[in-house]
């Protein structure tokens, strides 16, 4: 296999969940959350996120495909797997892995916004910004990273890699 860096380690990504889990439990005191998870990608994420969030939360996931097997992003975004709960009134937080050209989030957030959810905000674990084609506000951001393809902690490349704890990039 390719070399890999380590890019973010696992006490890194552990005390940035419980500070993003901190901001989103004040954000919504009071109130609950739908939390949709973008599969495959946001699943390690996404139960590391709730598990620190202290406030009545539902999970639910959809899955959107943008990446073929390679690691070129491409412009034909599917739905391939919808949720399953009534959004209708809902505070919903659409959790992701990494935003990179900003498509998918974008795409989903409109999809919900229009099934008439109360509000809908986007939680990244990390915000790619070098290739961003859509102006898109993140509302909760883990990690900033400029370029590279990442793999580990669900990231994926062609589905190898997802089960590292830390996240690496890949070298070639
Ligand atoms: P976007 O629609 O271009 O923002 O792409 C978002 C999706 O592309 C993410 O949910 C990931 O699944 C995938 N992706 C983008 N960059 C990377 C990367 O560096 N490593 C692994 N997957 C990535
Ligand atoms: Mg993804």
């Amino acid at each position: 296999m390719k070399q890999k860096e380590l890019i973010v380690s696992r006490p890194e990504i552990s005390r940035r969940v419980k500070e993003l889990a901190g901001d989103i439990a004040r954000d919504y005191a009071g109130g609950s959350l739908v939390t949709i998870g973008v599969l495959k990608g946001a699943f390690v994420f996404l139960a590391d996120l709730i598990r620190e969030l202290d406030l009545p939360v539902e999970v639910d996931f959809v899955r959107a495909a943008s990446y073929g097997r390679g690691t070129v992003s491409s412009n034909d975004l599917r739905l391939i797997m919808d949720i399953e709960l009534d959004i209708i009134g809902r505070d919903i937080l659409i959790v992701e892995d990494i935003v990179d050209t900003g498509l998918t989030v974008s795409y989903l957030k409109e999809l919900f916004k229009g099934r008439r959810a109360r509000s809908v905000r986007i939680c990244a674990l990390i915000d790619k910004k070098e290739r961003r084609q859509i102006k898109i506000e993140l509302d909760y951001v883990g990690f900033e990273v400029g370029q590279g393809f990442l793999i580990g902690y669900g990231l994926d490349c062609a589905e190898q890699h997802r089960h590292y704890p830390e996240v690496y990039c890949l070298k070639d």
